[in-house]
């Protein structure tokens, strides 16, 4: 079948040059949404530096006990002060977080398969009503979108998105789109350039992805909401802290971290070296000399 860029040989992202914006609001392509709106982004997304450094631990929604999330009072709790907002799903949200935290949370808004399926995360639906959300205060409300999922799982996942940027337009709260790669996709470049760009265009306001080591900001430059990246299966805290840097300098607004930080040796000392990364451009050799000099 043809495709939009047949005719053209080479893209061209600038992705040297800032986003004209006809707003002051801070956050890119953010402009021209409500006051509501705004004021939730601006609870994730700190003012100041622009970007996030978000808590994710809602792993067990398919994955059940992932390992660092067997008690999560014992090990996520304690994490809450220094995470700039929290990604859960609602059982962890009001069984472990005390209500008083006083922290945004980008609330998992979709359900379905789980980890004993193959299709884990592809196969799911709108589980949370929006009076759900609502109640739970959420600031965001997340969902899976798997594009290029094959059986009609693609149109399933985009048009749970569809439904939540209605609704999130309709209340004000934000959607943070989720890109979720099948086994047999490739994650560079290419992938992510589309993928995070077809969840911006279809409603959603920011965009967790994956960082790619070629061609990451040009996966930014295309995006025309904010992004902010994943931190996948866990890996050595440096190497962590490295790809939290490289991801920010080239044009991320923030991370959305789980393993990487419940399951460094030192939860409390990995997350608060990732925020001197993300908020005050540490370069990640000096994060980590302050996480082993933090680390209990
Ligand atoms: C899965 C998610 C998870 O929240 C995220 O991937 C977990 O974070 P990490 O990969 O850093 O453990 O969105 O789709």
């Amino acid at each position: 079948m043809p495709g939009p860029d047949d005719n053209k040989a080479k893209k061209e992202f600038f992705s040297d040059v800032p986003v004209k914006t006809d707003s002051s609001f801070f956050l890119k392509g953010l402009g021209s949404y409500d006051w509501g709106l705004q004021d939730r982004m601006s609870r994730i997304f700190n003012p100041k530096s622009g970007k996030s450094v978000m808590l994710a631990f809602d792993h067990g929604y398919a994955y059940g006990p992932t390992a660092g999330l067997e008690r999560m009072d014992i090990s996520i709790a304690p994490l809450v002060p220094y995470a700039d907002c929290l990604m859960c799903a609602r059982g962890a949200l009001r069984s472990v977080i005390p209500s008083d935290s006083n922290k945004p949370v980008a609330l998992r808004m979709t359900a379905g398969t789980t980890i004993l399926d193959p299709k884990v995360f592809e196969n799911e639906c709108v589980g949370l009503s929006i009076d759900e959300a609502i109640r739970l205060n959420a600031s965001a409300m997340a969902v899976q979108v798997c594009v290029g999922a094959k059986d009609g799982m693609e149109r399933v996942t985009i048009d749970n998105l569809c439904q939540l940027a209605n609704l999130g337009n309709k209340y004000g709260i934000p959607v943070l789109g989720v890109t979720a790669v099948g086994k047999e996709l490739v994650r560079d470049e290419r992938y992510f350039t589309l993928a995070t760009r077809i969840l911006a265009e279809n409603g959603a306001h920011f965009v967790k992805t994956y960082f790619v080591e070629e061609g990451f900001e040009n996966v930014v430059s295309a995006c025309p909401v904010p992004i902010i990246i994943a931190g996948g299966k866990k890996m050595p805290e440096l190497d962590a802290l490295t790809m939290a840097y490289r991801a920010i300098d080239q044009g991320a607004a923030g991370v959305d971290m789980g393993r990487n930080v419940f399951q460094a040796d030192d939860p409390i000392a990995m997350i608060k070296a990732l925020c001197s990364v993300v908020h005050e451009n540490v370069k990640p050799e000096d994060a980590f000399d302050m996480y082993k000099s933090t680390k209990k």
